[in-house]
């Protein structure tokens, strides 16, 4: 598949998606975001890629949507390309997605970051929702997203002032999982993803569908799902290996079937 807007390569068994527009700040135009999320279904499908990274570049992650590419929109012309119907399918993936943070995560691109599982940021990352600035409001997610991340009311504050939080005020209020020096956080981002691609593939993706699941099903709901995804864990070789390495005192081989 090739690519104009993203640059993808893999470093063993991690799949890196880098944005690469830089002379507009990567800004997320439609083609950049179907581009991005084209590559994680190859990347969640591929037996070899156990997890993905999304980064920008060393100065910035992206500076939102495309705003250039918005201003003719009408009701009816979106209504009709619909164009966060692809950000639907970013929440199919199954394979953890690590955002890796450094400078502006601004608009549609802090809505990226938020679809990811994990953010690692660098302590020049700047977060945050303009689009009141500019008479719109998010559109990718960012109300519910960042809502079930920091609660309503500081949702409201961030949003509705549309000012830029830094990345230690993220962390503080559970956005960002790591905050690193700005030059460590691809470093930090592929050291991390490294030791995650070591666990049992199949037990990260099951964790994963019934984490994410607790914010969106009622709690027996979610205990239930989590049941069956622990029964479906035992149907795989990986947990016989596990348990058996832990017997035998040995490091686990985990294969991913
Ligand atoms: N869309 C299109 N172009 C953008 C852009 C965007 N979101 N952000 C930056 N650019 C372009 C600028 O127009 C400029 O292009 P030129 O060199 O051709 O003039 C280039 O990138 C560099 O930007 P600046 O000169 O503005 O850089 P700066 O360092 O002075 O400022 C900034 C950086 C504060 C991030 C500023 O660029 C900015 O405010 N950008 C817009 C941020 C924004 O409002 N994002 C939300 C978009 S709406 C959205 O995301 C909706 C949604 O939920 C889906």
């Amino acid at each position: 598949m090739s690519h104009q807007l993203i640059k993808v390569y893999e470093e063993g068994q991690v799949g890196v998606i880098q944005l690469n527009r830089p002379k507009v700040l990567n800004a997320l135009n439609r083609q950049m975001v179907d581009e991005i999320v084209e590559q994680l279904e190859v990347y969640d499908r591929n037996p070899e890629i156990r997890v993905m990274v999304i980064k920008g570049n060393d100065k910035v992650f992206a500076a939102g949507a495309d705003i250039d590419e918005m201003l003719e929109d009408t009701p009816l012309s979106i209504e009709l390309t619909d164009p966060f119907a692809v950000w639907d399918r970013m929440t199919l993936i199954k394979k953890p997605i690590i955002a890796a943070v450094n400078g502006f995560c601004l608009g549609g691109a802090f809505e990226l970051a938020l679809h990811c599982d994990l953010i690692i940021a660098g302590e020049d990352a700047k977060f945050g929702f303009p689009e009141v600035k500019l008479g719109v409001m998010p559109g990718a997610g960012g109300t519910q997203l960042l809502t079930k991340a920091i609660g309503q009311r500081r949702a409201l504050e961030w949003i509705w002032l549309g000012e830029m939080h830094d990345a230690d005020e993220a962390k503080s209020l559970g956005i960002v999982n790591r905050v690193v020096a700005p030059e460590l956080v691809e470093e930090e981002a592929m050291r991390f993803t490294h030791s995650l691609a070591k666990q049992a593939p199949i037990s990260v993706r099951l964790i994963k569908e019934a984490v994410r699941a607790a914010g969106d099903l009622p709690l027996r709901e979610g205990m239930r799902l989590e049941r069956k995804n622990f029964y479906l864990a035992f149907d795989s070789e990986d947990q016989t290996e596990g348990m058996k390495a832990f017997v035998e005192k040995r490091p686990p081989n985990f294969k991913g079937v």
